[in-house]
C-alpha cells in the first residue's frame, strides 16, 4: 500500500471513530464520560500525528526544495490535542461536550487539508517504489504496536 493510502485509510478509520465518538456524546449523562471520550481521541490523534509526521511529512520535507511547508499542520497538531487536553481541565462546568464536538469538526478540516496539500505533492515528489516503502513502513509501524499492546 502507498504512503498515501495509508494516509487517507488512517483518516477514514479515524473519521468514523469520530462518529462513534459524537452518538456516545448525545447518550452520555456526565461530563465525566465525555472526559473519558475526549481521552480515547487525544490519544488516537497523537499516535496519527506522530505517525504521519515521520512515514510522510518528514521524508517528503527532505526531497523538497522550499523547506517548512509542513509546520502548519505539526502546529496544528499541537493545537487540537491542547484543544483535547481542555475538556478534562478544570475549571468544572466549563463545556466539555462543545469543546469536544469543537475539536472534532476541526480535525475532520484538518484531514481534508493534508489529503488535498499533502498528496499531489507525494506523487510529485516521490517515484512509485518509495510511494510503496514508505506505505510498508507505516503498516509495519502500525503492526508493531499493536503486537506490543497484545503482550
Ligand atoms: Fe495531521
Ligand atoms: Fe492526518
Amino acid at each position: 500500500m502507498k504512503v498515501t493510502e495509508m494516509l487517507v485509510s488512517h483518516h477514514a478509520m479515524l473519521r468514523s471513530v469520530f462518529k462513534e465518538v459524537e452518538r456516545a456524546m448525545g447518550e452520555a449523562e456526565t461530563t465525566e464520560v465525555i472526559v473519558s471520550l475526549a481521552k480515547v481521541v487525544e490519544g488516537l490523534i497523537r499516535d496519527h500525528a506522530e505517525a504521519e509526521s515521520n512515514m510522510l511529512f518528514a521524508p517528503l520535507d527532505s526531497l523538497l526544495l522550499e523547506k517548512g511547508q509542513f509546520q502548519q499542520f505539526y502546529t496544528k497538531h499541537e493545537e487540537y490535542l491542547d484543544m483535547l487536553e481542555r475538556v478534562g481541565r478544570p475549571p468544572p462546568g466549563r463545556d466539555a461536550r462543545s469543546l469536544l464536538s469543537v475539536a472534532i469538526t476541526a480535525l475532520q478540516r484538518h484531514f481534508d487539508v493534508e489529503e488535498q496539500v499533502v498528496i499531489p505533492l507525494a506523487e510529485k515528489t516521490f517515484e512509485p517504489e518509495s510511494l510503496e516503502k514508505l506505505g510498508e513502513a507505516w503498516l509495519h509501524r502500525d503492526t508493531d504496536l499493536v503486537t506490543l499492546a497484545a503482550r
